[in-house]
C-alpha cells in the first residue's frame, strides 16, 4: 500500500500537465473538474478496475453532461483533491473508511438513478438505518453478472448484513435459495417499498403468486387463513417442520380448529403412529391427509377441501 501511495505521488508530479492538457472547468460551486485522464495518471489501478464496468461503457457514448465526466461523475470535481491527494475532505469517497456523510454518498448515486426502483428509496428500511448505495453496489469492480453487487450473486451481498435470514434458509425445508434457484430480491425490493418488510408486490399474497400461482385462485372455496396471508401457515424463509409450516402439520390447523362434532383436539399422544388408538387425522400428512385441498377448492361436493 505505502509503495503504492509514493507510486501514486510520484505520478502526480506529471499530473499539473496532464491537466493542462485537459483544462480544468470550475464545478457548480467553484471547485474545479479536472477529467478522468488526470485521475487516470495516479489510480491506474482503479482506472482498469472500473474500465470493464457497465458504467465505463455507458459514458463512453454519454448522453448526458454528467456522463462525460467519468470518475467525477460519482466522486465529484477532482480540483481540491488534485491540490491535496491525502486530504480526506479533497474528495467524495465512498468505502466503508470514508468520512464522507452517507447522505452525500448516495445523493451521488442518485443524481441518475433516483427514478424507477428507487422511487421508494427515500424514508425506506435501508435509508433510514444509513445503509449506502455502496454497501450492496461496487462500481468500480465487476463481481457479480448483474447489477454490481459487492457480491458475486444478490443472496450473498444481503447475508453480511442478514445472518439470521441466511440460517434459516438452512433449515430441513426452505425453498431454494442457497441452490441459486431462488433469490432474496425475488421477494424483496431491497430500495424500498410502500408494502413491510420491503416486499416486492402489493400484499405477501402477491409476493407468493408470481410463483405459485395456482393458489392464487379464485376459489369457489376459499380457506379464510389462505388468503389473508400465506405466513399464517408458512415461514417463507425456512422451517423445520415440513412444507416450510409454522408447526406441525396436526398441531397448525388446532391453533383455529375446535369443532365440537368433528373434534379437531388430539387427545394424547397414544393418538399418534404406534400408539394405543392411533387416529388418521394425526398420521401422515395429518388434517390435510383428507382436507386436501387446503388452499381453496371448487369442487360442487362441498366446501371441505376434501377434493
Ligand atoms: C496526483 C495524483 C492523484 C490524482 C491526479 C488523483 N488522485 Fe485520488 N488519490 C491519490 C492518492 C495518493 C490517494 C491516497 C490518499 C491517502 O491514502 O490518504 C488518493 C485517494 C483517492 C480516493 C480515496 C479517498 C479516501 O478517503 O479513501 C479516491 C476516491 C480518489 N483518490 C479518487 C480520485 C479521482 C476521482 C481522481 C480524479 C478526479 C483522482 N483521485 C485523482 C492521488 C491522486
Ligand atoms: C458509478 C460511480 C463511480 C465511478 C464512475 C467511479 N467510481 Fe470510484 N468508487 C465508486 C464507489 C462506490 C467506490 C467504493 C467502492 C468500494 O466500496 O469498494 C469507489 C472507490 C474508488 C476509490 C477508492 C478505492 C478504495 O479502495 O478505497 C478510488 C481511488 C476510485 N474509486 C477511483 C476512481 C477512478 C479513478 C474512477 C474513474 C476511472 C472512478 N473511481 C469512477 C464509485 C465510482
Ligand atoms: C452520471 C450518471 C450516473 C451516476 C452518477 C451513477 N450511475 Fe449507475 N448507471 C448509469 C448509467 C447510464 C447506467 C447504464 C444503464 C442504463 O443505461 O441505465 C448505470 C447502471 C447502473 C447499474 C446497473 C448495472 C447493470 O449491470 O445493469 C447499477 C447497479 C448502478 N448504475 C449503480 C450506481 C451506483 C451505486 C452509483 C453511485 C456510486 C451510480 N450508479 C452512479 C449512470 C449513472
Ligand atoms: C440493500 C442492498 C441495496 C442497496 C442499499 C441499494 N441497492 Fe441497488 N440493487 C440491489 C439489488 C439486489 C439489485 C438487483 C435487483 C434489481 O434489479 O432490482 C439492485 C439493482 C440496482 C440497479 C439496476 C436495476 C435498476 O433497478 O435499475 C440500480 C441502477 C441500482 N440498484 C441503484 C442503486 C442506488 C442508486 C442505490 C442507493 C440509493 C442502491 N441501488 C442501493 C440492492 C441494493
Ligand atoms: C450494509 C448492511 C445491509 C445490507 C448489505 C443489506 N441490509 Fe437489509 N437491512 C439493514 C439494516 C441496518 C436494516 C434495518 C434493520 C432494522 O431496522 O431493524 C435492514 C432492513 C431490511 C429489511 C426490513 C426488515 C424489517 O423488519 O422491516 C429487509 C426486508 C431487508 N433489510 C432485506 C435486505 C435484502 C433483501 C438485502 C440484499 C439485497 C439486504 N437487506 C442487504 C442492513 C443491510
Ligand atoms: C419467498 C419470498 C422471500 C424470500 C426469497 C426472502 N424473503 Fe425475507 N421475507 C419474506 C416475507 C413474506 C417476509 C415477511 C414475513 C412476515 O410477515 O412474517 C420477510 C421478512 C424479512 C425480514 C424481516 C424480518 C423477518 O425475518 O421477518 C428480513 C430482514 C428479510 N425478510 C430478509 C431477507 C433476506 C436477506 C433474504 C435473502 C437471504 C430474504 N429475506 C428472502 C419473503 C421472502
Ligand atoms: C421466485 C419464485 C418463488 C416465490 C416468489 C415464492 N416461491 Fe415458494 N417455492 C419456489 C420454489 C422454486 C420452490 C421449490 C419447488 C420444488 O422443490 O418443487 C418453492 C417451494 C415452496 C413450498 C414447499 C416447500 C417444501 O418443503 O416442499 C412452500 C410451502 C412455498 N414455496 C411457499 C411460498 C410462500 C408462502 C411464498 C411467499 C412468501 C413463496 N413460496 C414465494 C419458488 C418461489
Ligand atoms: C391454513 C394454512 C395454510 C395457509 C394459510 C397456506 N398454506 Fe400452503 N400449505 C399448507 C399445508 C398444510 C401444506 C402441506 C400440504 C400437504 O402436505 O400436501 C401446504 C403446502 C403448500 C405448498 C407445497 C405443496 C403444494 O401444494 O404445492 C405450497 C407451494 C404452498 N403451500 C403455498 C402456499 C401459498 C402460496 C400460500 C398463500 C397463498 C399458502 N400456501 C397458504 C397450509 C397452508
Ligand atoms: C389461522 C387460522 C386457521 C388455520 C391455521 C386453519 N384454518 Fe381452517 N378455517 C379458518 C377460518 C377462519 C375458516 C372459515 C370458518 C368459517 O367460515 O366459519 C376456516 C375454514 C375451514 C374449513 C371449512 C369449514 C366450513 O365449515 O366451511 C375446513 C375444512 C378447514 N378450515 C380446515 C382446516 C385445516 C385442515 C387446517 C390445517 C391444515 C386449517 N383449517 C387451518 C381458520 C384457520
Ligand atoms: C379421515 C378424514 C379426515 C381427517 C383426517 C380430518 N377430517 Fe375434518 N372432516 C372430515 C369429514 C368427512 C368432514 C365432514 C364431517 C361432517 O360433515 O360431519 C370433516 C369436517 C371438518 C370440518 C368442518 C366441520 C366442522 O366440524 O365444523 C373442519 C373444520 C375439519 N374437518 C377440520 C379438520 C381438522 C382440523 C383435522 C385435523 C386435526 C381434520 N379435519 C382431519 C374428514 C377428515
Amino acid at each position: 500500500m505505502l509503495a503504492l501511495t509514493c507510486a501514486l505521488l510520484g505520478a502526480g508530479v506529471a499530473a499539473p500537465g496532464l491537466a493542462a492538457a485537459e483544462p480544468a472547468t470550475p464545478g457548480d460551486d467553484g471547485e474545479a473538474w479536472i477529467g478522468d485522464a488526470v485521475c487516470r495518471g495516479c489510480h491506474v489501478v482503479e482506472a482498469s478496475h472500473w474500465d470493464g464496468t457497465v458504467h465505463a461503457r455507458a459514458f463512453a457514448h454519454p448522453r448526458t453532461p454528467a456522463e462525460q465526466r467519468a470518475c467525477e461523475a460519482c466522486h465529484g470535481p477532482g480540483g481540491k483533491h488534485l491540490a491535496s491527494p491525502t486530504d480526506p475532505a479533497g474528495i467524495l469517497a465512498f468505502t466503508s473508511g470514508s468520512n464522507a456523510p452517507v447522505e452525500a454518498q448516495n445523493d451521488a448515486c442518485l443524481s441518475c438513478h433516483a427514478g424507477g426502483g428507487r422511487i421508494h428509496w427515500t424514508g425506506s428500511r435501508h435509508e433510514m438505518a444509513d445503509v449506502a448505495c455502496s454497501d450492496c453496489h461496487n462500481p468500480m469492480a465487476s463481481e457479480s453478472r448483474t447489477s454490481m453487487m459487492r457480491e458475486s450473486t444478490v443472496s450473498r451481498t444481503c447475508f453480511g448484513c442478514h445472518p439470521e435470514q441466511r440460517a434459516q434458509f438452512r433449515k430441513r425445508s426452505h425453498m431454494p435459495l442457497l441452490e441459486g434457484k431462488v433469490s432474496c430480491e425475488d421477494c424483496h425490493q431491497p430500495h424500498g417499498s410502500p408494502v413491510d418488510p420491503l416486499l416486492r408486490g402489493d400484499s405477501t399474497n402477491d409476493v407468493c403468486y408470481t410463483c405459485h400461482a395456482d393458489k392464487r385462485g379464485p376459489f369457489l372455496w376459499e380457506h379464510a387463513p389462505v388468503r389473508d396471508s400465506c405466513t399464517n401457515c408458512h415461514h417463507p424463509h425456512g422451517s423445520n417442520h415440513v412444507r416450510l409450516l409454522v408447526t406441525t402439520p396436526t398441531l397448525l390447523c388446532q391453533t383455529c380448529h375446535s369443532q365440537l362434532d368433528h373434534p379437531s383436539d388430539l387427545i394424547s399422544g397414544g393418538n399418534l403412529t404406534g400408539g394405543v388408538a392411533p387416529d388418521e387425522r394425526a398420521l401422515n400428512r395429518g388434517c390435510v391427509g383428507c382436507h386436501v385441498q387446503i388452499h381453496g377448492s371448487n369442487h360442487p361436493s362441498g366446501p371441505l377441501f376434501h377434493r
